[in-house]
Order: C-alpha cells, then sequence, then structure tokens
C-alpha cells in the first residue's frame, strides 16, 4: 500500500465534493469465505416452532435450513440458545455449554450442525462474554466466596454516606435497563456489577481465571463444529479499575437528557470503550486461528458487535502486528436516527464513516438490522426494502440480514400487557415503546395461515406482526414479484459477480433522494445501483457522476415499484427514476 493510495478517498471527497472513489480496495481475486458471504441472523425464539408451545427452537431451525440455502447464505449466526432463565431471552446464560430446554437438546443441535453441513451452510453461535445470569453456578458459588470464584465477578463493599451512615451502591454508574448498575447481595453483604439487568451479572475480565474459562466456552463450541461467534456486547468487556483509596470513580453526567435512569444520563466513559477489551478480542481471534490451525477446515470467524466511536470499533480489526475480528459490525447504517428517515446524504455519510476510516487491507460489512432495533423496513419506510436490501449487496464486502428483512417484514405492534423486553418491563405503561425491543422479536412469516406458520400451537410467544398475511414466504414465492424474489436475485448476483466480490467502489450523492454506487473491476462489466429514495420522481445524469460508462446501462434488478422492464437497455445521461425506485444496472 503506497501513501498516496490511503490519500485519494479522503482527497477526492474534498476536490469533488460528492463522488467519493474507494481506491483502498485491492482488486484481489483470492477472498475468504467470509469477505464476500451473506450472514443471515436467526432470532431462534422467533424463527420456526417444532412443538407447537409457540417458542421457536432448533429443531424449527433444521426444518428450515432448505429455505436459507435456497436463499443463498453463506452462514447463519444464532442469537443466543444456551440455558438461560430467559430474563433477557438468552442473553442471560446460566450455562454456557448446554442448550436451552425449550429450545431442544445438545442432540438436536447436532443435528442441526449435520444438516447445515450437508447443505453447505455455516453455523455461528452468539458468544456473550460480558455478563453470566445470576442462576449461573459460577454466581453462585462466588456470593459465596468459594474457593476459585471469589473474584469471578465484580465485587465492591460500596460506600458509607457520611452525612446518613447508610451504605450506597460503589458509583453512579447506570445499567443498559434503567437504574443503578449495582446490586447489593446480603449473603456476600456487597454489591455486584450488572451493566444490564440485575440478573445478568457482569465477569471479572481482570481475572485470568474467568478470561480462561470463556475460551474454554469458545473451543468447546468450536469442537461442535461452528464456524465462528458473533460477540456480544463487547464495548463494555472491561471497566476502569479502582482508584488507589480502592473506590470505583463517578461518570460525568451527559446532558443529553433528564431522565436519571436512562443510560445516556451519564458519559459513560469509565465503563465503556477500555483499552483492554480491544486486547482481550485479539486473544479470541488467537483461539479461533488455534482451533483452524489443529483441525483444518474453513476459516473460523469472529464478528464483534460494538456500538462505539468509529475510533474505538476499528481496532477490533487488529492492526499491523495483530490480527483481531475478522468483521466489527458496522452499525453506521443502523443508527441513522430514525427522526432523520434514511436519504441520500445520510447513506453517504454511513459509507464514508466505514470505508474511509476502515484500516488498510480489511473487509468492510453492511448490517441494517437486528434483534435489538426496529424492523428496516419500519425505519427506513418500506417503500425502501428493496433499495436498502440492494445496498447493502452491493457496497464492498460482508453482508448481514436480519430474519424477515428478505420479505420486507414490519415491526409487529405489541400491547404492555404483552411486553415481554426488560427494557421495556423496567419503564411503564406511559413510555415502553421507546425502550422496546419485542416489535422486532414477533414470529417470522412463512404462510398467511394459523400463526403464519410459525406454529401450531394456541399462542406464540409474542403476537404475530400485523402484515403477515402479505408479508410471508408463501405469499411472495407464489408471486410474479416480491421482496423475496429480488433478495434471491441479489444474493444470485453478489455470487457469480466477480465485480461484486473484487471490485473498487465508487459512490455519491446525486441529487438531495439520489443515491448510486459503481463497482468495476478490470475485464468484468461494471455494476451500478441507483436508488431514488425521495417521494417524487426525477431525472439522473449519471454521466456526470461517472464519465467512464458507456451511454446505455443494462437493468438486472429492479425494485417492486419500478415498472422498467428487466434486460432493457437505459440511457445514462436521462436516467428516470419514480418515487422509491432501486435499479441494480450493468455495463454488459
Ligand atoms: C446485546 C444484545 O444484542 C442484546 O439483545 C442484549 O440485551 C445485550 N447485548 C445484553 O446481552
Ligand atoms: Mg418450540
Amino acid at each position: 500500500m503506497r501513501p498516496w493510495q490511503v490519500l485519494i478517498p479522503t482527497l477526492c471527497l474534498l476536490a469533488l465534493g460528492q463522488a467519493c472513489e474507494d481506491a483502498t480496495t485491492t482488486e484481489s481475486t483470492t477472498k475468504d469465505w467470509w469477505e464476500t458471504a451473506q450472514f443471515y441472523q436467526i432470532y431462534p425464539r422467533s424463527f420456526m416452532d417444532s412443538d407447537g408451545d409457540g417458542i421457536g427452537d432448533l429443531n424449527g431451525i433444521t426444518s428450515k435450513l432448505d429455505y436459507l440455502k435456497d436463499l443463498g447464505v453463506t452462514a447463519a449466526w444464532l442469537s443466543p440458545i444456551f440455558k438461560s432463565p430467559m430474563v433477557d431471552f438468552g442473553y442471560d446464560i446460566s450455562d454456557f455449554f448446554d442448550i436451552q430446554p425449550e429450545y431442544g437438546t445438545m442432540e438436536d443441535f447436532r443435528a442441526l450442525i449435520k444438516k447445515a453441513k450437508e447443505l453447505d451452510l455455516k453455523i455461528i453461535l452468539d458468544f456473550v462474554p460480558n455478563h453470566s445470569s445470576d442462576e449461573n453456578e459460577w454466581f453462585k458459588k462466588s456470593v459465596k466466596r468459594e474457593k476459585g470464584y471469589e473474584d469471578y465477578y465484580v465485587w465492591h463493599d460500596g460506600k458509607i454516606n457520611a452525612d446518613t451512615g447508610k451504605r450506597e451502591p460503589p458509583s453512579n454508574w447506570l445499567q443498559a435497563f434503567r437504574g443503578s448498575a449495582w446490586e447489593w447481595v446480603e449473603e456476600r453483604q456487597q454489591y455486584y456489577l450488572h451493566q444490564f439487568a440485575v440478573q445478568q451479572a457482569d465477569l471479572n475480565y481482570r481475572n485470568p481465571d474467568v478470561v480462561e474459562q470463556m475460551k474454554r466456552v469458545l473451543r468447546y463450541w468450536l469442537h461442535e463444529g461452528v464456524a465462528g461467534f458473533r460477540c456480544d456486547a463487547v464495548p463494555v468487556l472491561f471497566e476502569v479499575e479502582v482508584d488507589e483509596n480502592g473506590q470505583y470513580p463517578d461518570e460525568a453526567v451527559s446532558g443529553l437528557t433528564d431522565d436519571k435512569d436512562n443510560r445516556n444520563y451519564l458519559k459513560n466513559e469509565l465503563i465503556e470503550n477500555r483499552p483492554e477489551t480491544i486486547d482481550m478480542a485479539y486473544q479470541w481471534r488467537t483461539v479461533m486461528d488455534d482451533h483452524q490451525r489443529i483441525y483444518g477446515g474453513d476459516t473460523r470467524v469472529l464478528l464483534i458487535e460494538t456500538y462505539a466511536p468509529p475510533a474505538y470499533t476499528m481496532q477490533f480489526y487488529g492492526n499491523r502486528s495483530v490480527e483481531g475480528a475478522h468483521l466489527p459490525f458496522n452499525f453506521n447504517l443502523i443508527t441513522v436516527p430514525a427522526s432523520d428517515g434514511v436519504s441520500a446524504s445520510s447513506i453517504k455519510k454511513a459509507v464514508d464513516n466505514w470505508l474511509l476510516l476502515m484500516p488498510a487491507g480489511r473487509t468492510p460489512n453492511w448490517v441494517i438490522g437486528n434483534h435489538d432495533q426496529r424492523r428496516a423496513a419500519s425505519r427506513y419506510g418500506a417503500g425502501n426494502t428493496d433499495a436498502m436490501n440492494m445496498l447493502v449487496m452491493i457496497l464492498p464486502g460482508a453482508s448481514v440480514t436480519y430474519q424477515g428483512e428478505e420479505l420486507g417484514m414490519t415491526d409487529g405492534w405489541i400491547s404492555w400487557d404483552d411486553t415481554q423486553d426488560p427494557a421495556a418491563c423496567n419503564s411503564d405503561k406511559d413510555s415502553y415503546e421507546q425502550f422496546t425491543r419485542d416489535p422486532s422479536r414477533t414470529p417470522f412469516h412463512w404462510t398467511s395461515g394459523t400463526n403464519a406458520g410459525f406454529s401450531t400451537g394456541p399462542k406464540t410467544w409474542l403476537p404475530l406482526a400485523e402484515d403477515y398475511e402479505t408479508q410471508n414466504v408463501e405469499v411472495e414465492t407464489a408471486a410474479t414479484r416480491s421482496h423475496l424474489k429480488i433478495y434471491k436475485s441479489l444474493v444470485a448476483l453478489r455470487k457469480s459477480s466477480k465485480t461484486l466480490q473484487n471490485g473498487s467502489t465508487k459512490y455519491a450523492v446525486l441529487n438531495e433522494n439520489a443515491f448510486v454506487v459503481k463497482r468495476s473491476l478490470s475485464g468484468s462489466p461494471s455494476i451500478v445501483f441507483v436508488a431514488n429514495l425521495g417521494s417524487k420522481g426525477i431525472t439522473v445524469d449519471l454521466d456526470q457522476f461517472d464519465q467512464t460508462l458507456p451511454t446505455h446501462l443494462t437493468l438486472k434488478i429492479r425494485s417492486i415499484s419500478s415498472t422498467k422492464a428487466e434486460g432493457s437497455l437505459f440511457e445514462t445521461k436521462g436516467l428516470s427514476l419514480a418515487a422509491g425506485e432501486a435499479l441494480v444496472m450493468s455495463t454488459d
């Protein structure tokens, strides 16, 4: 990499104003599987129920692996399937080495892996390193100060208030689901830290036994044949150490909200994004690489969940001397504020903030939804479903789909009485909708029939979303045109196009509402994606964006709203785009 190659993206930003070329992408033709992968997130509780209890399970997933194969996805990552009291729906693990009974057994898990291997699908598990359930044996032993477990969690005596003489929590730190991050345990006469719910106790990463135990978790599931891990809540792994008086310092007030129970009330600089955490991710990478070296097979991947400033997130990739996570998730598109709506300029900013900041030689990735956010079709507008699916599949690198995005599924509405998510249950009837994550966790839509084909039981754990009769696999497979069919064409194009796998990238805001991406590779046809995200029809001049384009482009894939004919030629200089129209075109 020559210094000028790194400079080009920044220079083109300044000089050309709008168009930006990612000159750092190397036109290498040998990509490892994960670099161009189509990842698919399954929320097991809501994907497919095999036994009629209204709760999705492993046998349900196994029965639908053919569907994933048919979609063309490379790897599925499953949200946690481990033994759990389900306070945070599996993100509170009571046994990291066993399966949650309502999801199945170890035998069911092995059958799932076997079937996936037969179909050449990879399975990735959720690794939840920051905390365990308070029902975990480790926690019970730690409460009792059993030998070897005394410091498994972050324990502290708290402070005595000089005025009242009463004991108070060690610091003002707040948990993610409202209220103090400290909980008093009568039996041990100490507080423990929980960055999430009270029942999710933070493991103490300053204890080498904990570090080793969690690497054991990774190795255990690698031996069971998984292709890697999505690592949960990584930026909160380490907190600041106690000061010279043995006290934890308070966080400063952020000024962002007056709500003193809301975690955003504080700056959270002491309990997030610590340097030690980055090193821990590098250590996990070594576990992955060692496993492959010893047992062979394909690369085992690390995907890192990180909502953090880019300067921190990018460090997870590693640097010149050390390998880190294969893919720290890119949440730039997911975090576009819903109030701003998606626009050509917000997309440009999100793309710039990954491609221009990513260390050289690493692989980008694109995420538009997950089980913690409102569904993409609701956040970006149902009319932008195809445009957003096109965007994340045409941009370079790996792409991630949250279950239902291929169907254009929208948020379910959940009453206060039906609310399940602790983030909402810790608030009240009037405000829970601000906090709830239930709307994106409603059951997957397989058919227009009872329970959308998800369950044969009398009741599902969350009610169905209203649009299940139209946005489902059965209807969208039978339709001549559908979001599902467009999604499948996109995945197929990614697989067959050398340009999409290896080409360089140029993109720009064409006018207020239109965004364009061009991928090119010498010796292969270029691919152009253009979308009108606005509510009015427009005509764009792609020649102004890129004068090397031919006079006409062939239409390959069009959004459901488009009336243009696939296979026809369209003029580069005067391309008309209806409101919400999105196109993928080619120079061949
Ligand atoms: C992030 C997960 O995605 C979320 O669902 C969970 O509540 C927290 N981490 C805590 O594990
Ligand atoms: Mg079930």
